[in-house]
């Protein structure tokens, strides 16, 4: 039967690492992800201030996106996307909102073409594990945050490409960012990542 063999194709796909196929976005939007992370809790952990300047990378059809966008109302929040579909999505589902103070940003998997010291925050939810080349992504938000801007990274549990906090913070390390802050427990976290001396 065609509806069994969707699911098993979705299915397969959820289980399977790289990155999360843009047919299947509209399951990321499914209002049962509140319970394990809302964008409520989202927002406390970003600390979000009205005028900041957000950059979301993979942002999907926009789950966080929506609430993120509203809390900003002096500052804006721009989106990063691998797949111009998923960017197509989530650029419908806000504008449907007449939210306005967003822009869409196509990525090219290394580098962004954004100014040095321009971000308050970048975040990432379920994203950086599905990122080939992380370490290019990394040396990138260190030149486009701001001296005392953060990056947060959440994982939930259930994401093929999920990274541990260990993962996380070596990789940050790395390239001379230090841990400041942590929410939620092993299985669903968001960590929060700083310049060490503000450099
Ligand atoms: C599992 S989805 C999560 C979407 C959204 N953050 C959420 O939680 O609903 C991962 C998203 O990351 C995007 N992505 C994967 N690799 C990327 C990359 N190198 N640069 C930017 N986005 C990327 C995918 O296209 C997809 O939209």
């Amino acid at each position: 039967m065609q509806t069994n063999k969707n699911i098993n194709e979705m299915k397969k796909s959820f289980a399977t690492k790289g990155v999360f196929p843009h047919k299947w976005a509209f399951t990321l939007l499914f209002p049962l992800r509140n319970i394990i992370l809302s964008s409520r809790e989202l927002i406390k952990r970003l600390d979000l201030k009205e005028h900041y300047s957000v950059l979301e990378v993979g942002p999907g059809p926009g789950f966080f996106s929506v609430p993120v966008a509203k809390k900003l109302k002096k500052g804006k929040l721009y989106l990063a996307d691998i797949q111009p579909e998923m960017l197509a999505y989530a650029k419908k589902r806000l504008r449907k909102r007449k939210i306005e103070n967003v822009e869409y940003y196509l990525c090219n998997g290394k580098t962004f073409d954004f100014d040095d010291d321009f971000f308050d925050i970048i975040f990432l939810v379920t994203v950086l594990g599905e990122v080939e080349n992380k370490e290019a992504y990394i040396k990138e938000f260190a030149r486009i945050l701001k001296s005392d801007g953060v990056v947060s990274v959440t994982e939930l549990a259930g994401d093929p490409d999920k990274m541990s906090i260990e993962e996380l913070c070596t990789l940050f390390e790395k390239h001379n960012f230090v841990m400041s802050a942590k929410y939620g427990n092993k299985r669903n976290f968001t960590v929060t990542f700083r310049r060490k001396n503000g450099n």
